[in-house]
């Protein structure tokens, strides 16, 4: 069995970290940019995983940390934000992180936790949703852009 089942463009079964990684790679130049990326699910479910990943494949050479106290890495390198808002605490302080700024530019902003930096943050262009799964992890991906996910290039 392929450590990557694609069920359908949306949903995609990912059986280990590395088949995690290796999705996440194909999937980095595909991202949308603009706006923000949504990535949910419960600690623990790959979503620093996968913005470690994509950030790498784009070309990021060094560490990717978790941005959980920081609140926000930017890579300018590859024009690329990376956040994670669970100790946010109160919306309002994304004004100050200059967020306002990297949301309307062409830059890849993903956001874990996006949830608490509501109603600040705008809708998502895409949330990945993450699950556990066995013992790997089932990925959905949810646009309103049908073009868009019926255009991605997955080998799987
Ligand atoms: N598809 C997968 N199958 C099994 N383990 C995975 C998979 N993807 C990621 N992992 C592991 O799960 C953990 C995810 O941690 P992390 O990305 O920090 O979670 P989150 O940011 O969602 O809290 C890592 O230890 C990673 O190796
Ligand atoms: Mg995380």
């Amino acid at each position: 069995m392929s450590l990557v089942t694609l069920t359908s463009p949306m949903n995609i079964y990912l059986a280990t970290p590395e088949a995690a990684t290796h999705w996440a790679q194909e999937l980095a130049e595909q991202l949308p940019r603009g706006g923000y990326i949504s990535l949910t699910g419960p600690l623990g479910s790959g979503k620093s995983h996968f913005s470690r990943a994509v950030i790498q494949a784009l070309g990021h050479t060094g560490h990717v940390p978790s941005p959980t106290y920081t609140l926000v890495e930017h890579y300018a390198s590859v024009n690329a934000f990376h956040l994670d808002l669970y100790r946010l605490g109160d919306p309002e302080e994304l004004e100050f992180l200059d967020m306002r700024e990297a949301l309307d530019s062409d830059s890849l902003c993903l956001i874990e936790w996006a949830e608490k930096g509501r109603p600040w943050l705008p809708d998502p262009v895409l949330e990945v949703r993450f699950d556990y799964a066995d013992t790997g992890r089932q990925v959905s991906l949810i646009s309103s852009d049908q073009t868009w996910l019926e255009s991605l290039s997955l080998k799987g």
